[in-house]
């Protein structure tokens, strides 16, 4: 495993939620693996007087007791963690950043790697990236020294917004300086696709439209939108999961196999996918989108006429040799009964009209990756029994899988860009999410409200019960017991 070069890491918005839930406790877990650089720091940029103690504070809120707290561990935390006080907003703050990279350096004696992280809003982030890609702190390739930006979504707001960050960032910084995050990517189950795909035969060979009648994805939360009103009012579920999260997942799950697993062969692979990924028609749009929105969530903004969807339900194409004529249902929400995220490939025959075969691939929670298979049933009589074959992650690998966000900060240190968007693969998201934005702008398209704690709106159903399937996960066991489904 290829290890990190030595590494500041510069957190514009250390003490912002992402921070907090996310980029900290991902840091504390790093540093107990002891997979950090020899040689490490972190700079907290803030205005409002945080400390270094702040910090750490959050850090101890957000790690769990259960899962072990180690004194040590915060002790040598508090060692590496400093704050630059600044206005991020104001050119000639930037000063205080400069001064403690070169502060951190001399006291290491050589220069350091500097990943920054934008962990803000969006509305700051044209000013911060050409602030620092103008400013002397953008050093890249001086002294050894390399300089790498690390880019939260929402990648623009539209095709043509996110066009616009791409060419803006595109003028201060090269590509390769560029991570942007996709922390679906990053989990150890969307990891394993491409091994499971492209290192087993048995399912390498049936993986296309001759074998495969559907492809369902489903991504639901039962959290609300946390008070996260003004975010979320702009953005809606098709932005903030369907654009960047689900079509990377569609993505891998259907992209040709690459000529090595090298980041720009997969990429290659998965930029050609994306870009052949099809929305509905324009006239079909009632049919195979939803719209939907939980019961309390106009009542929780504020904004008693809100169209903005909590719920997503879509039928996209792949114009594809391997994938025509395969539709794929794509669900997402949020206030929904369980959290799950999972990944389905239904298996048919026509020739002898078998009974299906479900591949599915639990993202989260109880990861894994099961089969639904018939087997007759044991006894003289000749019934079939389904049943499944399994592997599960928490009986296979007992041990705590990293966290996404691990993965992302470990990657972005090693310049390894497997798992990061490029801007060729978000423009085609962009295109694909357009048209149904578009359409849902027209007056009077349907917003179906659903009730908090449901499976989401029965249109949902409806739309995918057009095309003689149903969505799995309420009924569908994974990585849990029993293993027998039912008699059929
Ligand atoms: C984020 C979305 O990208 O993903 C959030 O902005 C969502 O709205 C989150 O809750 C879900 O991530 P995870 O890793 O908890 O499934």
């Amino acid at each position: 495993m290829e290890k990190p070069a030595n590494t500041v890491l510069i957190i514009f918005g250390i003490t912002g939620d992402l921070a907090q839930r996310k980029l900290l406790p991902a840091l504390y877990r790093l540093a107990e693996e002891n997979i950090l650089p020899p040689e490490f720091r972190v700079v907290g940029i803030s205005r409002r007087g945080t400390t270094t103690a702040d910090v750490i504070n959050i850090i101890k809120n957000r790690i769990d007791a259960h899962d072990g707290r180690s004194a040590e561990i915060f002790a040598r935390l508090e060692k590496i963690i400093s704050i630059a006080a600044m206005n991020i907003a104001e050119g000639d703050e930037y000063g205080a950043l400069t001064a403690e990279l070169e502060r951190l350096e001399s006291e290491v004696h050589h220069p350091l790697n500097r990943l920054f992280y934008l962990a803000i809003p969006a509305s700051l982030f044209q000013t911060v990236t050409e602030r620092l890609g103008q400013s002397d702190i953008n050093v890249h390739g001086k002294d050894n020294r390399e300089c790498r930006f690390l880019i939260e979504k929402p990648f623009g707001y539209s095709l043509s917004s996110a066009q616009d960050l791409i060419s803006a960032l595109d003028q201060l910084f090269d590509e390769e300086q560029i991570f942007r995050i996709d922390h679906y990517l990053a989990k150890e189950t969307a990891q394993n696709i491409l091994a499971f795909r492209f290192e087993n035969p048995l399912f390498s060979a049936a993986w296309n439209r001759e074998h495969i009648s559907h492809l369902l994805i489903t991504a639901v939360e039962s959290i609300g939108i946390e008070g996260r009103a003004s975010f979320y009012e702009n953005m809606g579920a098709l932005r903030d999961l369907v654009q960047s999260h689900l079509l990377q997942l569609l993505a891998l799950v259907t992209m040709n196999r690459p000529s090595s697993m090298s980041a720009s062969d997969i990429h290659r692979e998965k930029e050609i996918l994306l870009s052949r990924i099809r929305p509905p028609e324009k006239g079909r749009m009632e049919k195979e989108t939803v719209r939907g929105q939980y019961r309390s969530y106009r009542e929780e903004t504020g904004k008693t006429d809100s169209l903005t969807e909590t719920y997503a339900a879509i039928k996209l194409s792949i114009d594809t040799d391997e994938w025509r004529g395969v539709p794929v249902f794509i669900r997402t929400g949020k206030a929904i009964k369980e959290k799950v995220t999972e990944i389905t490939l239904v298996f048919f025959d026509d020739k002898y009209r078998m009974r299906k075969n479900y591949l599915t691939i639990r993202i989260q929670p109880n990861e894994g990756i099961v089969i639904d298979l018939q087997i007759k049933k044991p006894g003289f009589g000749s019934a079939l029994e389904q049943v499944q074959l399994d592997f599960c992650y928490g009986e296979k690998l007992p041990a705590r899988a990293s966290d996404a966000y691990e993965r992302v900060l470990f990657d972005a240190m090693r310049a390894d860009r497997t798992l990061f968007a490029t801007s060729s693969e978000v423009l085609s998201c962009w295109r694909i999410t357009e048209p149904i934005l578009e359409e849902w702008k027209t007056p009077g398209f349907p917003l179906h409200i659903y009730e908090n704690n449901s499976w989401g709106p029965e249109a949902a159903d409806i739309l995918i019960g057009a095309s003689g399937e149903r969505w799995l996960t309420d009924t569908h066991m994974v990585c849990t017991v029993p293993r027998i489904i039912k008699s059929v």
